[in-house]
């Protein structure tokens, strides 16, 4: 049985996700939590390798079904290897992006149905979902700024970013319990302070 805590950070690119990972997992451990953090695609030797393969941008003829795959076979390990057992030893597990941003980059970006995609994901992560997700939210061109366009996914058309950020933001909508939506281009510290309250009424003061 699950005994710890999954949180997971989602957003376009350049949305300051690992920031406020990082201020969220410091602010965790000062209140003596054990934090487990990962990042997907990746956390793992075969899950790094998957991300090697979909951000290569040379391999511009990969076709969405195949890319989809891909995100869930790095998934599926990550699950089983790491997150699973953390979660089972009682800690925090703060992933930086989950299965929103495969709803909303594969499904929402590239066309995908989402019924498809969550049909595979119950293979993939059985009945694990995060207890709590924020997204980081930011105008499109701000975050590719801040980001730069330098693999296979940065460097797609500015409509099909458009169509993600759109994406998580219906997605938030819909699960409003479980997401919490938060505008970076905000300062810094409001976002992180935004980020505590939220959790403070999980984990107490
Ligand atoms: P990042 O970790 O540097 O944000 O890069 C991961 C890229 O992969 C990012 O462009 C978002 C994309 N992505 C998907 O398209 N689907 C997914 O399921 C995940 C986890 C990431």
């Amino acid at each position: 049985m699950k005994k710890g805590m999954f949180i997971t950070f989602e957003g376009t690119e350049g949305s300051g996700k690992s920031t406020q990972i990082r201020a969220a997992a410091a602010f965790l451990r000062k209140k003596g939590r054990s934090v487990v953090m990962l990042r997907e695609p990746g956390g793992t030797r075969i899950s790094e390798a998957i991300r090697e393969i979909l951000l290569n941008k040379k391999l511009k003829e990969m076709d969405p079904v195949t890319e989809l795959l891909l995100y869930l076979a790095a998934r599926a390990q990550i699950v089983r290897e790491k997150i699973l057992p953390a979660l089972r030893k009682g800690k925090v597990v703060i992933c930086d992006r989950f299965e929103d941003s495969t709803r909303a980059y594969q499904g929402f970006g590239r066309g995908i149905s989402l019924a498809a995609i969550d049909q595979a994901s119950l293979l993939v992560r059985g009945h694990l979902k995060p207890d709590m997700t924020f997204v980081l939210d930011i105008d499109i061109t701000k975050g590719l700024a801040r980001g730069g366009r330098h693999d296979r996914i940065e460097r797609e058309a500015l409509s099909f970013h458009q169509r993600v950020r759109r994406g998580f933001l219906t997605l938030a909508q819909k699960d409003s319990r479980r997401i919490t939506v938060l505008d970076t281009s905000k300062p810094v510290d409001w976002v992180s302070q935004k980020i505590q309250e939220r959790l403070e009424r999980v984990f107490g003061k």
